[in-house]
C-alpha cells in the first residue's frame, strides 16, 4: 500500500484536457496490477473496482487491499459504493487520507445483492437520498468527488438529467454515464444520442460509456457527444492499445511507435505487473484471463483459450501466452462488435 501524508495530487478534470480517455472501473480487472498497465498504455484516469463503503467502517482487510495504489496511477479515484450517507462520507474521508486524487461514487451498479440495500444504481430512484449522499460525502472531503450513474432505473424514468443538475448543485466534478438503463443490464447497445442530450442540457462535465471497442470509435463517441471525456472498459479487454491508439487519433498524431505492436512485449509487461501484485493462485488466474481476453479476433484465439486453460503452472501458462502473441505479428484484430462479450458487471 503506497498511502503518503502529502500526495501530489492531479485533479482529473485537469487530466481530461490532455488526455480525455479515461479507463472504466471494472470488479475483478481494474485492479492494482492491471491500473498500473494501463497507465502506462495512456489511460488518462484510473478507477479502483468498487469498494464497500461499510467494509471500509469495519475495516475489512479484503475491502482495504482494493484500494491498493502506486504514484505512477495518479489520476487515481477510489470508488465506493453503498446506501448510508455518513458510512459513505467517512469512507471517501478514508480514501481521501490514504491519498486517493478523487473518490467516484457507484449509482450505476445493477447488481441485486447491492440495488436490494438501495445502493448502486437504486439510488437513482430515490434523489432525495442521493443528494444526501452527495452533500455528506462533499462536505467530508477536499479532494475531488465524482459519480457514475446509469441512464436511469429503467426505459420509462432515465433521469440522467436531473441526476447532473442534482450533482452540479452539489459540488460533484463530473458525472460519468453509462448509456443502459438498469433493467437493460448489459443487453442491447449503449444508448448515445441519449448521453449526447444530457450533456447537452446540463452544466456539469459529463463523460459517456458504453461499447467503445475501437480508437476510431473512441475519438468519435467523444467528438460528436461533445462529452467532456469517455469512459473505456471492455474494449481494454479486447485491445490494450485502445487508449494509446485513441489518444494519437485525437492528437493528430502517428501512433506510439515505442510500442510496435509488440503484443508479447505488451503481454510480459502485464505479467510482471500481475506477479508482483498477486500470490501464485491469483497470478495464474488473472493471466489466463487477460491472455484469453487479448487474443480475441485474432487466427487461432478459440484453439489457444482451449489449451492455455488447460495448463496448471504459472510459467507454462506465460510461455503459451507469449508463444500466442509472438504469432499475431502485425496481422489485424478481427472485429469482433457482433459477438456478446461480458455482458454483466458492477456499473
Ligand atoms: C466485469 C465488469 C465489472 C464491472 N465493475 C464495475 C465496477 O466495479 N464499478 C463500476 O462503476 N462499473 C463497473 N462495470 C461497468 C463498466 O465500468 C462500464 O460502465 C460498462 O462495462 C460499459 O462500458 P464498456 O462497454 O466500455 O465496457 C463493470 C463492467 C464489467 C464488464
Amino acid at each position: 500500500m503506497s498511502a503518503q501524508s502529502t500526495p501530489i495530487h492531479i485533479h482529473p478534470l485537469e487530466a481530461l484536457k490532455k488526455n480525455p480517455f479515461v479507463l472504466a472501473p471494472m470488479a475483478g480487472i481494474t485492479d492494482h496490477a492491471f491500473r498500473s498497465f494501463m497507465r502506462k498504455l495512456d489511460a488518462s484516469v484510473v478507477v479502483t473496482e468498487l469498494v464497500s463503503a461499510t467494509g471500509i467502517e469495519y475495516k475489512s482487510e479484503r475491502t482495504l487491499a482494493l484500494m491498493s495504489y502506486e504514484e505512477s496511477q495518479r489520476p487515481i479515484g477510489i470508488q465506493l459504493f453503498g446506501e448510508d450517507p455518513e458510512i459513505i462520507a467517512k469512507a471517501a474521508k478514508v480514501a481521501e487520507e490514504h491519498g486517493a486524487d478523487f473518490v467516484d461514487l457507484n449509482f450505476g451498479c445493477p447488481v441485486p445483492k447491492v440495488v436490494k440495500k438501495g445502493a448502486g444504481s437504486a439510488m437513482m430512484k430515490d434523489l432525495d437520498l442521493m443528494r444526501k449522499v452527495l452533500a455528506s460525502t462533499v462536505k467530508a472531503v477536499k479532494i475531488p468527488v465524482t459519480i457514475k450513474i446509469r441512464t436511469g432505473w429503467e426505459q420509462n424514468s432515465r433521469n440522467a438529467l436531473d441526476v447532473c443538475n442534482l450533482a452540479y448543485d452539489e459540488g460533484i466534478t463530473w458525472v460519468a454515464i453509462h448509456g443502459r438503463t438498469r433493467a437493460a443490464g448489459y443487453a442491447g447497445l449503449a444508448d448515445w444520442d441519449f448521453i449526447t442530450d444530457v450533456k447537452a442540457k446540463t452544466k456539469i462535465p459529463v463523460l459517456g460509456n458504453g461499447d467503445i471497442l475501437t480508437p476510431q470509435k473512441a475519438v468519435s463517441r467523444l467528438k460528436d457527444s461533445g462529452c467532456d471525456g469517455v469512459l473505456i472498459g471492455r474494449g481494454a479487454l479486447k485491445n490494450p492499445l485502445i487508449f494509446a491508439d485513441a489518444l494519437s487519433l485525437w492528437k493528430g498524431q502517428p501512433l506510439r511507435d515505442d510500442l510496435k505492436r509488440n503484443y508479447a512485449g505488451i503481454f510480459r509487461d502485464l505479467s510482471e505487473a500481475i506477479k508482483a501484485q498477486s500470490s501464485e493462485h491469483i497470478t495464474q488466474i488473472q493471466l489466463k484471463k487477460f491472455a484469453s481476453w487479448f487474443s480475441t479476433g485474432y487466427p487461432g484465439a478459440s484453439a489457444f483459450r482451449k489449451s492455455i486453460f488447460q495448463l496448471k503452472n504459472n510459467d507454462e501458462v506465460l510461455s503459451c501466452a507469449l508463444e500466442f502473441f509472438d504469432s499475431i505479428g502485425d496481422i489485424d484484430q478481427e472485429d469482433t462488435s457482433h459477438e456478446e462479450f461480458l455482458m454483466g458487471g458492477h456499473g
